[in-house]
């Protein structure tokens, strides 16, 4: 029973370490136990995101135990041994070392081999410079904006017809249909509704275990990748041809964004190139901006202030623009805030490409590195009374490091300004135009995969 409960710490922190050091290498591991062979922690996680629901206890189990030492710990997760790095001056040093902390998508394949999460280097460089000026500088967020608010407006507007709705639901139509737009110009109709069903396989085939077999959601991920790309070829295809007779039409967005934009050589996206980032962006973007937008409603509701219910409008137009609403001091705070509390993406995975030593601490090559992001959120060490949703604690400055939520270094969020933007523009409609009430403000929260209310956030909403 002894040497099974010590397994994993014996066999990576005495065997393996042995063999380091007799190459005359560092071999001191961070501080931290790891568990049962094959299973290390997995039971101490689940027990504390699905049956706690605490996770951020785990850390503070191990704070509690360890002390805070380097920022890190050594444990053994998802069949991995790991690194959990939990204080922003250690994930500082993972995030600025691109080399050293590669990161490593599973089943890289259904999103794409060409696609941004799946290069490294200077190929990464060169796609994210196209991919950023397609979604996320200035001009394309001018267009973007101006592309997302007749959607959102009129659903706002159908949801005040029902009794009660789940915010989660209406909520991610309302930001598929507006990806369709803005993607390809897609209008709501069967090839959008085709190509939700077919995402939905895609995702789960990039979550699944890879076994390439019909019946298992890796191989029907494959298929739904084809059948998404397909989609997306055909429309690429009747540009191409139009583009050819000389037609000059104009589409004004992502595809044609990265049809046309040239790097520093003049040299253009291939169509592979086009396709396999188009389904990135997709993937990347679509819970996150449903997931970051529904949170908002529900802080918004759950913690009423005055000025929330009115991040006020200083026009009477219909529509705002991107340049007013992001100078709109209040809104961008809420924004802030909602997404720091959301914790969307509460770890972020890097595997090490070498042996990295770190304060006299060694992380060995091939480890996994998990950056506990949602931690440095929730910390009371970096943010005051931490779990209260208080949009003016952005007034004074934070504490260097502790705002990750779109990661950092090299793979900072490519979309970071536009998740901001249409989270914008989505509070402003809302909270110009409507009152709305959680049904079930003590609903529970699950954390896994994703923080989500267990009702979705179900709301009554009416006009003001
Ligand atoms: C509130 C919403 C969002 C959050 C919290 C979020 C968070 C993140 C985080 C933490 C990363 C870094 C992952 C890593 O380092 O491994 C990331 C990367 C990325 N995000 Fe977002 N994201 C959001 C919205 C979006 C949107 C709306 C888009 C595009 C439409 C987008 C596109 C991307 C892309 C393409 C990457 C990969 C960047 C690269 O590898 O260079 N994200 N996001």
């Amino acid at each position: 029973m002894w040497l099974l409960w010590w397994w994993n710490d014996v066999w990576y922190g005495l065997v393996t370490s042995t063999l380091r050091s007799s190459k005359g290498d560092d071999t001191a591991l961070p501080p931290g136990y790891m568990g049962l062979p094959i299973i290390g922690e997995m039971f101490t996680f689940l027990w504390y995101f699905k049956f706690l629901r605490r996770p951020d206890d785990y850390i503070n189990s191990k704070r509690h135990k360890y002390g805070d030492g380097i920022g890190m710990f050594k444990t053994h997760l998802f069949g991995r041994p790991s690194v959990i790095v939990f204080s922003p001056t250690a994930t500082k040093f993972v995030f600025r070392d691109e080399e050293s902390f590669i990161l490593e998508w599973p089943n890289v394949e259904v999103v794409g081999k060409t696609s941004l999460v799946a290069v490294h280097g200077k190929t990464h460089a060169r796609l994210r410079s196209f991919v950023t000026r397609s979604i996320n500088q200035p001009e394309a967020l001018r267009t973007i904006a101006n592309i997302v608010q007749p959607r959102m407006i009129s659903a706002l507007d159908s949801w005040t017809k029902r009794r009660t709705i789940t915010s989660y639901k209406v909520i991610k139509k309302v930001t598929f249909e507006n990806i369709g737009l803005f993607f390809a110009s897609f209008k709501p109709g069967p090839t959008l509704d085709m190509l939700g069903e077919h995402f939905v396989g895609l995702l789960s085939g990039i979550r699944s275990y890879p076994l390439n077999i019909p019946g298992f959601a890796y191989y029907h991920g494959l298929q739904c990748r084809e059948k998404t790309v397909a989609i997306f070829r055909e429309e690429l295809e009747k540009r191409r041809n139009k583009f050819e007779n000389k037609s000059n039409e104009c589409m004004n967005d992502l595809m044609d964004g990265l049809m046309k934009l040239e790097d520093e050589e003049g040299t253009r996206l291939s169509d592979i190139e086009i396709l396999d980032n188009i389904v990135s962006i997709l993937v990347a973007g679509y819970e996150s901006t449903t997931l970051a937008t529904m949170w908002a409603v529900y802080y918004l509701a759950k913690f009423p202030k005055e000025e929330n219910m009115s991040l006020k409008s200083i026009k009477n137009e219909q529509f705002v623009t991107s340049d007013e609403i992001l100078k709109m001091k209040y809104t961008m705070k809420v924004v802030d805030e909602t997404i720091r509390m959301a914790n969307i993406a509460p770890i972020v995975f890097r595997t090490t490409t070498k042996d990295v030593t770190y304060k006299g601490y060694t992380i060995p090559k091939g480890w996994n590195v998990m950056l506990w992001i949602r931690y440095l959120h929730t910390d009371p060490d970096n943010f005051n009374d931490p779990l209260s949703f208080n949009p003016d604690r952005w007034d004074a400055p934070m504490v260097p490091g502790a705002y990750q939520v779109f990661g950092g270094g090299m793979r900072t969020c490519a979309g970071n300004m536009l998740a901001r933007l249409q989270l914008a523009i989505f509070l402003y409609h809302l909270s110009t135009g409507y009152k709305w009430k959680l049904v079930n403000p003590d609903a529970k929260v699950k954390y896994l995969s994703h923080p989500k209310p267990e009702d979705g956030a179900e709301i009554t909403i009416q006009k003001l």
